[in-house]
């Protein structure tokens, strides 16, 4: 599934519109470069599973949790190179819970990632405030 937005609050409701269709457990791998609105994306999911403080970047913590409706749970891979980095995020540990995990950066974990991961690449539109995402694994 393509999906074109054309502002940040546009790829906010796209994540809240993908949080409707969620019950806990599942996996959503963000793909794509810095200021493509994976953040954007991730904060109109938190809203949409009814978290309720704010959301932004856990580039030095690495991972946010939020509790909402379901948990979720928001990593940040920019600065995770090994296996050690990505154990200590826990990673493991939260994909046995029943939260909804969401993956910044996945390029870098990509072989940790679960068989079963919705996949969703943003790029670059035509326009400035453009933005494509390509969505595996779950249709709206
Ligand atoms: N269609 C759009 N969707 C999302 N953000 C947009 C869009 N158009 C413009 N923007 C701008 O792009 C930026 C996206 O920032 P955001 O922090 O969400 O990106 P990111 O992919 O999480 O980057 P990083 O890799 O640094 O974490 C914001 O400044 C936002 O205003
Ligand atoms: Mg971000």
């Amino acid at each position: 599934m393509r999906i074109v937005t054309n502002s940040s609050a546009e790829t906010e409701a796209l994540g809240e519109r993908i949080a409707s269709r969620l019950t806990g457990g599942e996996v959503l791998a963000l793909f794509g470069p810095m200021g493509m609105g994976k953040t954007a994306f991730t904060r109109g999911l938190a809203h949409g599973l009814g978290v309720k403080g704010e959301v932004s970047s856990p580039t030095f913590a690495l991972v946010h949790e939020h509790a909402g409706k379901i948990p979720l749970y928001h990593f940040d891979m920019y600065r995770v190179a090994s296996w050690d980095d990505l154990y200590s995020t826990g990673f493991f540990d939260y994909l046995e819970s029943n939260g909804v995990l969401v993956i910044e950066w996945s390029e870098n974990i990509e072989g940790a990632l679960p068989e079963t991961a919705v996949r969703i690449v943003v790029s670059p539109g035509e326009m400035e405030d453009q933005r494509i995402f390509e969505i595996e694994g779950l249709e709206l």
